[in-house]
């Protein structure tokens, strides 16, 4: 499997929903949200206006991943403005299992984010509850960053982790994700690659997701 997943955090903001429409004709397999409070990461982006207002202009999965504080109050918010994913920070939550099982209840896809320096043995046991773990390669907050070289290692432990637990589990990687790098990220292990400058870079987007497709296959 080889999911690309453009982040509008890199789109042009003035002309959201034509970018959302040049990437879903360029091929894009999920549409990557993200969301920041200002709180758990030193920024801020959009929020719930703003998915709802896009909802209708693809067809494609929205995948939301929650860069806030008590990420799980705003579940039933997000999945009603239309995300089928939704992943949160496992340093955000107190009470994962409690969280993921509300976002079962929702009817939508649940993952876990972890940041780079969260071992990805704290997800032993909720595994099998899972349907995604997104494994951020940067600091969480902007785009633009410098890919983590250790979180290669995390992605094949994960993955040798899923084999046994949970053999159905998506492997999400974010951050600092481009064609020097995708191809050797698939090879580790990850399965769902979340892109923004890498998508959105001279602004020449089914061009630049031309380019990640040939370089991971
Ligand atoms: C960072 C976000 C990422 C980011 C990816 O906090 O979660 O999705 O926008 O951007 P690039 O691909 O530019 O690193
Ligand atoms: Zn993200």
């Amino acid at each position: 499997m080889g999911l690309i997943a453009p982040s509008i955090l890199s789109a042009d903001f003035a002309a959201l929903g034509e970018d959302i429409e040049a990437i879903t004709k360029g091929g894009a397999d999920w549409i990557h949200v993200d969301v920041m409070d200002g709180s758990f990461v030193p920024n801020i982006s959009i929020g719930l206006p703003v998915v709802s207002a896009i909802r209708g202009r693809t067809t494609l999965p929205f995948d939301v991943h929650l860069m806030i504080v008590h990420p799980s109050l705003y579940f039933k918010d997000f999945a009603d403005a239309g995300a089928d994913w939704i992943s949160f920070h496992w340093e955000a939550e107190v009470h994962a299992d409690r969280a993921v099982s509300r976002l079962k209840e929702l009817g939508v896809k649940a993952g876990i984010v972890l940041n780079p320096a969260t071992p990805v043995s704290v997800l032993e046991d909720l595994l099998p509850q899972l349907d995604y773990v997104l494994l951020m390669s940067v600091n969480p907050g902007f785009g633009g960053q410098t890919f983590i070289p250790y979180v290669t290692q995390k992605i094949v432990k994960l993955r040798a982790m899923a084999q046994e637990k949970n053999p159905n589990l998506i492997i999400q990687v974010d951050g600092g994700v481009d064609a020097g790098n995708i191809r050797m990220l698939k090879e580790a292990g990850a399965d769902c690659f979340v892109a923004g400058s890498a998508v959105f870079r001279g602004r020449t987007l089914e061009k630049n997701l031309q380019t990640l497709r040939d370089a991971m296959a």
